[in-house]
């Protein structure tokens, strides 16, 4: 079957033909993908930057942003179907006794690192015909979410991030009780740094639980983001007419910064310009690059004299991945023409080129399996 594959020792991106997967265990599903996002992250794979292929393999199948149908399942499985649509989990746990968080099913908190992920590291992903796996690794998604259920996986990125926010959050008593659909009125006023689908689908995740958000991008306030930033209730700022030391002046104290954009210099500005008992949330992976000069005593006076909290969160639970289902769903009776204009583009898998070495633009472009 096709498969879009990486060779890092050759440094190669071809389209191969792969082994068909089939089941062994009473437990798995056989899944013929339909959709599969393009990232960032299979950019920085597809350029030899991040990502490793599995043991006795020299090369690695990508994409781990996949929606997917039930095609065949194994004598033990209990809650799929043939012709459920699901998304699957990207992290599988260590196999380490002592790992609590993957002994607990939070492999996205796995603690040794020799977590694997599909498409990413030493198993294989998604950018395939026919994938076959555990069903505790699959959620079950709507039908009516068939046209952007391939959003859902980078959407928990920013639902596992509020999750946290709200525990850090609880620690000052007075945070006004999210109500969705209001504005509440303390402790929630957010920015959004980066305007690519972890910091829309962020701001949609922050509106929707009631924070004042903004998002932070290179662009304009009339441009194609700035419009869609817009029509689902967030503000847009533009980098390019506002400065990081200008968003004070602006928009007043800052709660919240949700950072999407994986680089450190903006990032590190906005930090700089955190409120009093705020919370800053970094989502980014940044590349390699030399370093840059930041004032740290600056920073650790602002930490420590203004109650500042700061937290790195990557990949996400099962728990997340219900919660995206929801949202989604939430999302797209608000915002339908919003969600919908997401998904920027749908090409064959001869197309990889393009999408994973070239500059596709648009916010989120899919290889799909099937003709909607
Ligand atoms: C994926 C996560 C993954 C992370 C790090 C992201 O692009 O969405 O699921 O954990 O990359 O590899
Ligand atoms: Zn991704």
């Amino acid at each position: 079957m096709k498969a879009i594959a990486v060779f890092p020792e050759k440094r190669e991106v071809k389209l191969i033909d792969h082994p068909a997967p089939i089941i062994r265990k009473p437990t798995e599903v056989r899944l013929r993908m339909l959709d599969v996002g393009v990232c960032g992250t299979d950019k920085e794979i597809a350029s030899f930057q991040y990502g490793s292929p599995p043991e006795n393999s020299e090369y690695l199948v990508i994409g781990h942003e996949s929606l997917a149908e039930v095609v065949e399942i194994g004598k033990g499985v209990t809650h799929l179907k043939v012709g459920d649509l699901v998304v699957s989990m990207v992290r599988r746990p260590c196999e380490h006794k002592d790992c609590l968080a993957c002994r607990s099913g939070r492999q996205d908190f796995c603690y040794t690192g020799d977590f694997k992920e599909r498409g990413i590291k030493d198993v294989h992903g998604f950018m395939t015909e026919f994938v076959v796996d555990d069903e505790n690794f699959m959620i079950p998604v709507p039908r009516e979410l068939r046209d952007i259920g391939v959003l859902i996986e980078p959407l928990t990125i920013a639902v596992k991030a509020l999750a946290q926010l709200l525990q850090i959050q609880a620690r000052l008593p007075w945070t006004s009780p999210i109500v969705p659909g209001k504005k509440s009125e303390f402790c929630h006023r957010a920015v959004v740094l980066g305007a690519g689908p972890v910091g829309i689908l962020g701001a949609m995740v922050l509106v929707n639980a009631g924070f004042e958000t903004f998002v932070y991008s290179r662009g304009s306030e009339t441009g194609t983001k700035g419009l869609l930033t817009k029509s689902f209730g967030a503000t847009f700022i533009s980098t390019e007419s506002h400065s990081a030391k200008s968003l004070f002046d602006h928009i007043g104290s800052i709660d919240v910064v949700y950072e999407a954009v994986g680089v450190s210099k903006l990032a590190f500005e906005v930090l700089e310009m955190l409120g009093t008992n705020g919370v800053f949330i970094f989502t980014g992976i940044p590349g390699r690059k030399p370093p840059i000069e930041i004032d740290t005593d600056l920073m650790m006076r602002n930490l420590v004299l203004k109650n500042q909290a700061v937290y790195g969160t990557v990949n996400a639970g099962k728990t997340a991945h219900e919660e995206a289902v929801r949202n989604l769903k939430v999302f797209v009776s608000k915002w339908p023409a919003a969600v919908r204009s997401l998904i920027t583009g749908r090409y064959p898998i001869e197309r990889f080129a393009d999408l994973l070495l070239g500059k596709p633009g648009g916010i989120k472009n899919v290889i799909t399996f099937d003709n909607l």
